[in-house]
């Protein structure tokens, strides 16, 4: 099936990216800031997962930013819209085969740990997807990666410490943390969320965690930042929508571009 979709790919372009990027719910404006050489809607790559979830739109965005080969996940796809785990990941699978080899992961999340503001960007240091099944479950395909990879440093501490850099160089405030994934669609119970602290959860989502595992069992060296959308539940007693979310995603819009060009510009 990969080796069907990099055909389909390589039929519209043969543009080769080193460095690929997922935007999560909202913060898909990146898109505006790459000199785009085409996009591939992922409703025409055959059997591709296409994302149905509010702020993703559904496309491959190929091109440059501060002359690096990039290609953006405009949207990606989860497991509560009832796609399999293997589905969720099939496109980080896909981009490796494209080429590159430095991946970028960013979502909105709910800020768990007490020194969080909404709007805060978080580096994520390490997760737990222990709530969610693997993508790696089934027969290993071994053209990918091993049967039993290591996760010791799924988040590469050179690329975290680049982001890091990158943020100070632009007075971006930037926190760090563990993100929790859990499947969704609802929103968690106050008792999940002590739950999660109690784990040593900074931040929870409904993504990431399981496209990383599948990035390190493929061979990509991964970061990831979480954009601190809201106070996760009885955090804050106010209940959560996912209008607040992609409202502080599109509020913090300006700055998270800034940081991920700068960062691009440096990995
Ligand atoms: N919980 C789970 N997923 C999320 C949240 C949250 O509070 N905010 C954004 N995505």
């Amino acid at each position: 099936m990969l080796e069907k979709q990099l055909e389909y790919i390589r039929g519209v372009t043969d543009f080769v990216p080193e460095i690929a990027v997922v935007l999560g719910s909202g913060l898909g404006g990146l898109a505006e800031e790459i000199q785009t050489v085409c996009t591939v809607n992922y409703s025409d790559i055959p059997c591709f997962p296409v994302s149905t979830a509010p702020g993703h739109c559904g496309k491959f965005v190929f091109g440059k930013i501060e002359n690096k080969n990039v290609v953006l996940m405009q949207g990606r796809v989860h497991l509560y819209e009832g796609y399999t785990p293997k589905q969720v990941v099939n496109p980080i699978r896909l981009m490796r085969k494209m080429g590159a080899g430095t991946l970028l992961l960013t979502n909105a999340a709910g800020g768990i740990n007490s020194g969080f503001k909404i709007g805060d960007f978080m580096v994520i240091t390490d997760h737990i997807s222990s709530f969610v099944p693997s993508p790696l479950v089934g027969k290993n395909d071994d053209t990918l990666g091993v049967r039993f990879p290591d996760m010791s440093e799924v988040y590469s501490k050179r690329l975290s410490g680049i982001i890091n850099e990158a943020a100070k160089k632009q007075n971006i405030n930037i926190k760090s943390g563990v993100y929790l994934q859990f499947r969704g669609p609802n929103f968690e119970t106050p008792a999940e969320i002590q739950m999660a602290k109690l784990l040593g959860a900074d931040a929870v989502g409904m993504s990431t965690a399981i496209e990383a595992q599948a990035a390190r069992h493929c061979g990509f060296e991964v970061c990831g930042i979480s954009v601190i959308s809201n106070l996760a539940c009885g955090i804050s007693d106010k209940p959560i929508t996912s209008r607040e979310v992609t409202e502080t995603a599109d509020r913090v819009a300006p700055d998270f571009k800034k940081l991920i060009k700068k960062a691009i510009g440096s990995f």
